[in-house]
């Protein structure tokens, strides 16, 4: 199994006494992952990961990094991560270079840097710019490339695409994925879209209410969901599809025209759509159900 970077270990918290926020977390974040922390408004993601970089003090934490305790060697891991909780504080009436150069300076990294995170984050064209000129993505993109400045090797992210515009998402998305890919960054970012989580994320851990519901690798999620989705399908013989179908999957007759269909392949979609038109029955929809967070949830739950 690969080394993990990031490990909890029953990990709980709440603000006031009684009112358990976090509960028995095990977190795994394995080196050289993009680790997806996926969960609804509230669930607990924010919280978890201000513990992780010791803005927020718990009782008894069992918090791990890189091997070493948090909080008490909190000045030894925070030197090996960059984090974007909050919005940054960037200086709008500076340029992009002259806000990484205050930086820069501040963390006592190389001069040389400024143009390297320029450069990663796609902004080298821009930095002569200021910074109030710049569009949500590009803030967003800055506050990475601030984050990166003392090359860290883990970066923790708090759902760095939250208002940004669909190409803003993919920008900050292939950003994420060649930090991960060529700089060899292992990161931790939250997101309450599983489709984002989806296209991005390795390893998922799944956070509900306080608890951590799923974890395990993206192609255990997945075949966890294509062990629980169906299909819906419109057709024109419902009693005609269940002749058909009956033996061999799952059917359940839904309406007049409407039959659910259990499967666990994504490719008997299409066998199932084949047997049904090679049968003489018209099909007018065919839809996989069940692949939505909250399906997932109360199937998570339920299992
Ligand atoms: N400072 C605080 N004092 C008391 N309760 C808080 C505080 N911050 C958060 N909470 C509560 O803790 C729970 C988890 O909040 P948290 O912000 O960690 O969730 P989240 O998963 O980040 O949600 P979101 O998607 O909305 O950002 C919520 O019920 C929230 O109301
Ligand atoms: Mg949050």
């Amino acid at each position: 199994m690969e080394q993990a970077v990031i490990e909890t270990d029953h990990l709980d918290y709440a603000f006031q006494k009684g009112d358990r926020i976090l509960n028995d977390i095990n977190l795994r974040v394995p080196q050289g992952s993009v680790y997806g922390f996926l969960g609804p408004n509230g669930a607990g993601k924010t919280t978890t990961l201000r513990l992780l970089l010791g803005l927020l003090r718990s009782e008894n934490p069992g918090i791990h990094i890189f091997g070493n305790q948090m909080p008490g060697n909190r000045i030894d891991i925070l030197r090996r991560t960059g984090s974007l909780i909050e919005q940054p504080s960037l200086y709008l009436h500076l340029t992009g270079r002259e806000n990484l150069d205050v930086f820069r300076r501040a963390y006592e990294c190389p001069a040389t840097r400024v143009e390297e995170v320029l450069r990663i984050t796609g902004l080298s064209d821009a930095a002569h710019k200021k910074t109030k000129a710049y569009s949500l993505g590009m803030k967003q993109r800055l506050a990475i490339a601030i984050a990166l400045l003392h090359d860290p090797e883990l970066l923790i992210m708090d759902e760095p695409t939250n208002g940004l515009d669909p190409n803003g998402i993919i920008e900050i998305r292939e950003l994420i994925r060649d930090l991960n890919r060529h700089q060899g960054k292992t990161v931790l970012v939250s997101s309450h879209l599983l489709a984002e989580v989806e296209k991005l994320a390795t390893h998922v851990g799944i956070i509900h209410q306080g608890k951590l519901l799923f974890q395990g690798t993206l192609a255990e999620l997945q075949s966890f969901q294509h062990r629980h989705s169906f299909l819906e399908i419109e057709v024109d013989n419902v009693v005609r599809t269940e002749q058909i179908l009956s033996g061999r999957f799952p059917v359940f007759i839904r309406g007049d025209s409407t039959v659910h269909v259990g499967h666990s392949k994504p490719a008997e979609a299409a066998l199932i759509n084949h047997m049904l038109v090679g049968g003489g029955v018209g099909v007018s929809r065919l839809c996989v159900m069940g692949n939505d967070l909250e399906r997932l949830f109360l199937d998570i739950i339920s299992a």
